[in-house]
């Protein structure tokens, strides 16, 4: 697995850090407020449990599933698995892997908005800004890291379903899309 990885752009140490620095701001922010984390399946899992895990007032969990999304390139979306819990009137977090032509955020975003949050806020692990679709409105309250126009695994991310468990993000070699 790691002879396709063709260099290290986040380091293990690099990644937990800045998870901990996340949580801390939102612990700050969300206090008193038992907010509703709602992760985006299946990529977040990692920053998600990583994140829950240095939140440290009261919130709960929920989750989605959407897809979709094929090889390199993103196209429609669908929600496979809805939300377990009546989030209206609640402080709801989307927690995302990555924000990259926008198409999953800005489907969720409205999905949840529809359900009549008190507030809605988007926090990502990754943002790829170059690769952001016209027609986007949503906009990240939260960042990780801003990161370049490149395909990077780990982490939660994947290429067809592999590379997911990788605990830094890297840059996948071209020889290994070609497989
Ligand atoms: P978007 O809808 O194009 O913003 O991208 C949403 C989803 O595409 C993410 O939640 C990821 O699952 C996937 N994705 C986007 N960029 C990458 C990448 O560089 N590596 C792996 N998955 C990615
Ligand atoms: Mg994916």
């Amino acid at each position: 697995m790691l002879q396709n990885i063709s260099k290290v752009l986040l380091s293990e140490e690099q990644v937990q850090s800045r998870v901990k620095e996340l949580a801390s701001q939102l612990s700050e922010e969300y206090k008193g407020k038992d907010p509703i984390f709602v992760g985006v399946l299946k990529g977040v899992v990692m920053f998600y449990a990583d994140f829950l895990k240095n939140f440290t007032e009261e919130c709960e969990m929920d989750f989605m599933w959407i897809s979709s999304y094929v090889g390199t390139n993103s196209s429609g979306m669908v929600v496979r698995q809805d939300l377990s819990k009546n989030i209206e009137g609640r402080h709801v977090v989307i927690l995302e892997d990555i924000f990259d032509t926008g198409n999953s955020l800005q489907f969720t975003y409205e999905h949840l908005l529809s359900k009549n949050p008190a507030s809605l806020k988007i926090c990502t692990f990754l943002d790829k800004p170059e690769r952001r679709r016209a027609g986007i409105t949503v906009k990240a309250d939260y960042t990780g890291y801003v990161i370049p126009n490149e395909f990077v695994v780990g982490y939660g991310l994947d290429f067809n379903e592999h590379y997911r468990n990788l605990p830094f993000i890297g840059v996948l070699r071209p020889e290994a899309y070609q497989k």
